[in-house]
């Protein structure tokens, strides 16, 4: 996984030294390009495949690689998975560990995602939407007519409240807050730099600024060490309907399960993986929502099947991360007339290929209706990524973004505070409305169940 550009700054690993040819690409600056990438990828993409095609080079900071929406070599790509290419996370190491998933190169990383998966499959998540619908509605009863409201930090608090309760099973509200302090902490500009630049704040005179997230990490480890040995104990594990109690249970087939430090890597890794990513689609759903009132019209007529639609057509449009992965060449690869040599890392554009008229008619167009009527396929659709690194909690996602837009949508009569849909800007690891999907609530259109039961109360 590569969330903005973080990894894009990476240095290349892998055995360099294969020779191949590389499409022609934009002469900007390095850094030049590093800023379009971060702040107009769509202008970046856009521009880039008038000029040269589907495929062209790119050169970000240290790293070169080749951005194509060449969908054949997608699913080469994709198929091609886990044999032949390497995931493109090394800028997450220090934050997520060295036993995380994202760290792992095959076979290790195909045996661990064997043991995660089943929790996250999607019938097995079903049974965390009455946990979203509770969470949400409570969110929501703060809000009166009249307020101004930016919901991407709304979203923001309950994804990471789904992902402490769901995710990791834990109970007891004051370890909760004290998660929430530390994630929050994080999120500051300058001790995710510190975090994810760390060669270069330990090194330097920028040492100082990197004291604050190295103690954050050894808080959050011992917290999280601490959580896993209590539910290690917990009389009731085998009750608890966490995906953390059912990792502690999962055995591969040498009927060996989980280390502490496995467990904790991948515990950071859910929280980090999993709620800015989810709170930016929901920002997107809403700041869209708000903008056309003739879907949000339907939307709140019509069945489970068509809030689906518009929650990938949410995700198509406007993905919080607009690459579908990038992936270390460990051989050469051909795209098109080029052999892309080892020494290249592939980004898959999926910005391009949601936007490419060929795969999808008209589309600038904000359409749920044509994933009811002309369902893509899998390497049409990339919100997600693909192959072997494909997002593990995309399924959760999903339910997710449902449960949250339905219940703003039942609860809330709500209008945007700006005449167009917001420009995309870096947030954290996504790109995410400016602005911060800021709505005025109109009215409330029913009470919550919480609010009806304290008026029947009085
Ligand atoms: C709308 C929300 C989300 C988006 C847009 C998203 C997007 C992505 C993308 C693009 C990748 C990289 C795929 C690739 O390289 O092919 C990824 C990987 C991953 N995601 Fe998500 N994600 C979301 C939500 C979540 C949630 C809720 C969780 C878990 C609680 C999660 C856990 C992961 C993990 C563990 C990986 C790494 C998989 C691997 O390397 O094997 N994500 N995600």
């Amino acid at each position: 996984m590569v969330y903005g550009g973080l990894a894009m700054t990476g240095t290349i690993e892998g055995n360099a030294g294969h020779t191949g040819s590389l499409p022609p690409g934009p002469r900007l600056p390095r850094a030049a390009q590093v800023l379009m990438r971060l702040w107009r990828f769509a202008e970046f993409s856009d521009g880039g495949h008038a000029r040269y095609g589907d495929t062209f080079t790119v050169r970000l900071g240290s790293l070169t690689g080749v951005l194509t929406r060449d969908r054949e070599a997608i699913r080469r790509l994709f198929t091609g998975d886990p044999l032949v290419k390497r995931h493109g996370n090394d800028l997450l190491r220090t934050l997520v560990g060295e036993q995380s998933l994202l760290m792992l190169e095959p076979p290790e990383h195909l045996a661990r995602r064997k043991l995660l998966l089943p929790p996250f499959h999607g019938e097995r998540v079903q049974s965390y939407a009455r946990l979203m619908e509770g969470l949400v509605s409570s969110e929501l009863d703060r809000l009166r007519q009249g307020d101004t409201v930016a919901m991407q930090p709304v979203a923001q608090s309950l994804t990471l409240e789904v992902i402490l309760q769901a995710v990791l099973g834990i109970s007891d509200p004051l370890l909760r807050r004290r998660l929430r302090g530390i994630f929050d902490a994080f999120n500051t500009p300058l001790n995710a730099f510190a975090l994810f630049v760390p060669a270069l704040t330990r090194r330097s005179r920028l040492n100082v600024l990197s004291r604050r997230p190295w103690r954050l990490k050894a808080e959050l480890d011992a917290l999280l060490f601490g959580h896993i040995a209590a539910s290690r104990e917990d009389e009731r594990l085998s009750e608890r309907e966490d995906i953390l109690a059912m990792m502690l249970s999962a055995r591969d087939e040498h009927g060996v399960g989980l280390t502490d430090e496995q467990l904790r890597d991948e515990l950071i890794t859910l929280i980090a993986a999993g709620h800015e990513t989810t709170a930016t689609a929901i920002a997107w759903g809403v700041e869209l929502l708000a903008h056309n009132p003739a879907i949000m019209r339907k939307a709140r007529e019509s069945d489970d099947t068509y809030l689906e639609a518009l929650v990938k057509e949410i995700l198509r449009i406007r993905s919080p991360i607009p690459i579908g992965g990038v992936r270390y060449l460990l051989e050469p690869f051909a795209i098109g007339a080029w052999t892309i040599p080892t020494s290249v890392a592939v980004v898959v554009d999926g910005y391009g290929v949601h936007h490419d008229p060929t795969v999808y008619r008209e589309p600038h167009e904000f359409r749920p209706e044509r994933f009811l009527q002309e369902p893509p396929d899998s390497y049409s659709f990339l919100p997600f990524g693909g192959g072997a690194h494909r997002c593990l909690g995309a399924s959760l996602a999903l339910l997710e973004i449902k449960v949250v837009l339905r219940e703003l949508l039942t609860q809330l009569d709500f209008a945007p505070t700006s005449p167009t849909v917001a420009r995309a800007v870096p947030r954290g690891p996504t790109l995410a409305p400016r602005g911060g999907a800021r709505i005025r609530v109109v009215g409330r259109r029913a009470p919550t169940p919480a609010a009806a039961t304290t008026a029947a109360a009085v």
